[in-house]
C-alpha cells in the first residue's frame, strides 16, 4: 500500500485522473495490498437504480486478519492502542499489536461461547474504553455484525436500534466517566432491553465500579467471561460483500436508519484514505477525538489506523476536563503526530483563549484535521495558528456515515488548503453539483446539490432491513446519482466548500438529528398539539435546535410544559438532542394544503426577519406576525 501514498500534488492529479478513468484497475491496485483468503472475480458491479453496489465480488477475507496477521510480523511489539483515562492522574492503558490481537481473540471466543455466530447482530453500548475497540474487532473476527450505539443515547433510542437490528447481545458497562460526572449505563440497558424480545444476553464490563443489578442467566460480567478465554481465535472467512457493521444515523424523515457497510470495500477505503489524508508514516501516533459511537470513530480511530499499523489514541473524557488544556496535555504526553477533532470542540476551546494551548509542547504535530460540520474561518485560523503553530497543514474532511470514509478533503501538506473549503475529491470520488432540475452544473464558482455520480468502495449498501428506504433517501432525489443531502459550492479552481444540509437534518456539535425525530419526541406530551423544529446558527455548536410548539389551550403553566418537553426529548433521544429554544405559538405557518413552511420558521430562528419571503399564500398569515413578535 505504501507505493499508493500520494507525495505531491501532481501525483494526486495523476492518481485522480487514473482512478476516475479506470476505477476498476485503480481499486484493484489498492485492494491487492491487503490479505485476502480468496481473490475477487469482479472488481465492481453496480447500478444506482436498485441500488446495488458490489466491490471485490467473489473474494473472501477477514478485516481483523488485515489488522493483526498482516501487521504482526513487523509490528508485534509496536503500540496499537493508547488509552487515556478521563482522570488525568489515572493510569493509562496501552496495547501492542500482539496484546490487542490476544485481547480481541479472547473477546471473540467469549462471544462464541454465548452462541454468537456469523451474521448475528451485536449491539455495543460502551463508553470510550479500550474494550469498546476490542468488542468491535471481536465481532468482526467472528463475522458478527456490530451496531455501536453512542453511550449518550436514551433507553428508548437504544431499544429502537436493538429492535431494528434484531440484536441478540448487548455489550455494555456498569457506568461511564465523562468529565466531572459519572453516569450509569446498565440501568439504561435494562430499561431498553425490557422493551425488546430479541436480546438473549447482556455482557457487562466494570468501568465505574458502581452497583448495578444483574439479571440471572441473562447478564454476564465481562471479567468473569473474557479474560479466561483462549488468546487465539481463528478468523471467520467473510465474503467481501458480507455486512461488517450497522451504524444508525438520522435522516429527514422517520426514525434513524441503520447504514450498512460491508467487509471488503470498507476495509480498502478506510485504510487508503487514512494513509493518504493523514500521510501516515511508521511510528506516527494518531489521535482522533471522536467517539466510536459515530462513524468518525469507526473509520479513523479503529479501522483506518489499525489497518495501516499505526498507533491510535482513545480518550475517555471531554476537552474541558479538568481544564481547557486537556487535549493539548494529551498531545504532549503521547507525542501525537496527527490530530483530528470537530469544529465545535475548536470553538469551545477558543473561548478559553490561547494560554491553555501555549502551555504545552505541540511540536510533534504534523497534520491537524477537522471533521463533522462546516468550519468557520475564525476557528480555522485559530486552529492552525495555535494548535498547528502556523505550519501544520489543516485537512478539512468532508464525508458522512453513509460514505464510510473521507470523500473530499485536503491531503496533508500536499494539496492546497483554503480555509472553510474541504478541497478536492480524493481519488475514486466523483462529486457533481446538480441544479434544481437535476442537471450537472459544469462551470465553477457555482452552488448546487452535492451528489456522486459513481460508487466508491465504502458507499452505503443498504439501510438495514429496508432497502426501499435506502433507495428513497439517497438514490431517488436525482436519478442515477447518490444524493448527499448537502449543498456545496465550487470555487474557480474546482475546490469544494460544503455549505451544509439542505434537507431537514440538523447538525448540532457535529451530531446529526432529523427534525421529525425531535418533533415526534416533543409531541409525545399529551397537551402538545404539534410542533416544528428547525436549526439555527450557534457560535459554538455550529447549529442549535429551535422548537415552535403549539399547546392545547387548557395548558396553563408554560414552564411546566417546557420542562416536560425537555424530559421527553431526553427520554426519547438523549440530552444531546435538547432544543435550546422553545417558543410556544398559537399556530404554525402552513400552506393551504397543510404543509408547514419551515423556510419561514428557519428565518425567524436565524433572526433574518427582513427576508421571510411571501407569506400571503399561507392559510393564516397572521401567525407569522405573532411568531416574529414573540421570537426568543
Ligand atoms: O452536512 C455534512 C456534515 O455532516 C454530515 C454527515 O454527518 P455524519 O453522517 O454524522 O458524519 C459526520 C462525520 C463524517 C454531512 O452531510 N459534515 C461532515 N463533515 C463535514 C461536514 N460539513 C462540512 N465540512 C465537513 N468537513
Amino acid at each position: 500500500m505504501k507505493n499508493l501514498k500520494i507525495k505531491t500534488f501532481s501525483e494526486y492529479q495523476k492518481q485522480y485522473e487514473f482512478s476516475v478513468s479506470n476505477p476498476e484497475l485503480f481499486w484493484d491496485g489498492v485492494a491487492s495490498t491487503f490479505m485476502w483468503k480468496k481473490k475477487w472475480e469482479n472488481t465492481l458491479t453496480w447500478n444506482f437504480e436498485e441500488p446495488r453496489v458490489s466491490w471485490f465480488e467473489g473474494a473472501t477475507l477477514n478485516i481483523t486478519e488485515n489488522i493483526f496477521e498482516r501487521n504482526l510480523a513487523t509490528k508485534k511489539n509496536d503500540l496499537a492502542l493508547i488509552w487515556e483515562a478521563n482522570e488525568p492522574l489515572a493510569a493509562n492503558r496501552t496495547y501492542t499489536y500482539e496484546e490487542l490481537y490476544h485481547a480481541v481473540n479472547q473477546c471473540a471466543n467469549g462471544l462464541k461461547s454465548l452462541g454468537v455466530t456469523k451474521g448475528d447482530r451485536v449491539c455495543i453500548y460502551l463508553p470510550m474504553v479500550p474494550e469498546l475497540t476490542i468488542a468491535v474487532l471481536a465481532c468482526a473476527r467472528i463475522g458478527a455484525i456490530h451496531s455501536v450505539v453512542f453511550a449518550g443515547f436514551s433507553a428508548t433510542s437504544l431499544a429502537d436500534r436493538i429492535i431494528d437490528a434484531d440484536a441478540r447481545l448487548v455489550i455494555t458497562s456498569d457506568g461511564l466517566n465523562r468529565g466531572a460526572k459519572q453516569m450509569s449505563l446498565k440501568d439504561v440497558v435494562d430499561e431498553a432491553v425490557a422493551h425488546t424480545a430479541c436480546i438473549q444476553n447482556v455482557l457487562v464490563l466494570k468501568v465505574t465500579d458502581t452497583n448495578c443489578s444483574m439479571t440471572e442467566t441473562r447478564d454476564i460480567w465481562w471479567h468473569e467471561l473474557i479474560p479466561s478465554q483462549d488468546i487465539i481465535c481463528p478468523a471467520t472467512e467473510m465474503e467481501s460483500e458480507d455486512s461488517l457493521f450497522i451504524l444508525y444515523t438520522s435522516g429527514s424523515t422517520g426514525k434513524p436508519k441503520g447504514v450498512v457497510h460491508t467487509c471488503g470495500g470498507y476495509m480498502v477505503y478506510t485504510a487508503y484514505t487514512f494513509m493518504n489524508v493523514y500521510q501516515y508514516e511508521e511510528g506516527d501516533i494518531h489521535w482522533c477525538t471522536a467517539d466510536i459511537g459515530w462513524i468518525t470513530g469507526h473509520s479513523y480511530i479503529v479501522y483506518g489506523p489499525l489497518l495501516c499499523g499505526a498507533t491510535t489514541v482513545m480518550f475517555e473524557g471531554i476537552p474541558t476536563y479538568p481544564n481547557a488544556g486537556r487535549f493539548w496535555e494529551i498531545v504532549e504526553k503521547y507525542k501525537v503526530t496527527q490530530f483530528l477533532t470537530a469544529p465545535t470542540a475548536i470553538r469551545s476551546l477558543m473561548a478559553f483563549g490561547e494560554e491553555p494551548v501555549q502551555k504545552y509542547d505541540l511540536s510533534t504535530l504534523k497534520i491537524i484535521g477537522t471533521v463533522g460540520e462546516p468550519i468557520n474561518e475564525e476557528a480555522w485560523h485559530w486552529y492552525q495558528n495555535n494548535v498547528g503553530k502556523g505550519t501544520c497543514p489543516v485537512v478539512d474532511n468532508w464525508w458522512q456515515t453513509e460514505t464510510g470514509g473521507i470523500m473530499i478533503s485536503g491531503i496533508g501538506g500536499i494539496s492546497p488548503q483554503k480555509p472553510t473549503f474541504a478541497g478536492y475529491p480524493l481519488p475514486g470520488i466523483q462529486p457533481v453539483l446538480l441544479n434544481q432540475d437535476g442537471e450537472e452544473i459544469l462551470e465553477n464558482e457555482q452552488e448546487g446539490y452535492l451528489c456522486m455520480k459513481a460508487p466508491w468502495p465504502s458507499i452505503i449498501r443498504t439501510t438495514y432491513g429496508n432497502h426501499a428506504r435506502c433507495k428513497e433517501a439517497y438514490f431517488s432525489n436525482f436519478e442515477g446519482y447518490y444524493f448527499t443531502g448537502d449543498g456545496a459550492k465550487r470555487d474557480e479552481n474546482g475546490m469544494y466548500r460544503i455549505i451544509g444540509r439542505i434537507d431537514d437534518v440538523i447538525n448540532v456539535s457535529g451530531h446529526r438529528f432529523g427534525t421529525a425525530e425531535i418533533e415526534n419526541a416533543i409531541n409525545q406530551n399529551e397537551l402538545i398539539i404539534e410542533s416544528a423544529v428547525v436549526g439555527y446558527p450557534h457560535p459554538i455548536k455550529g447549529q442549535s435546535i429551535y422548537a415552535f410548539v403549539v399547546c392545547d389551550h387548557t395548558l396553563s403553566d408554560l414552564d411546566d410544559a417546557r420542562k416536560d418537553i425537555l424530559n421527553t426529548v431526553t427520554n426519547e433521544i438523549g440530552k444531546i438532542a435538547l432544543p435550546e429554544k422553545i417558543q410556544f405559538v398559537s399556530g404554525l405557518p402552513k400552506t393551504r394544503s397543510g404543509k408547514i413552511m419551515r423556510r419561514i420558521l428557519r428565518k425567524v430562528a436565524e433572526g433574518d426577519l427582513d427576508n421571510l419571503g411571501d407569506v400571503s399564500t399561507l392559510l393564516d398569515p397572521s401567525v407569522v406576525d405573532e411568531i416574529v413578535k414573540n421570537r426568543i
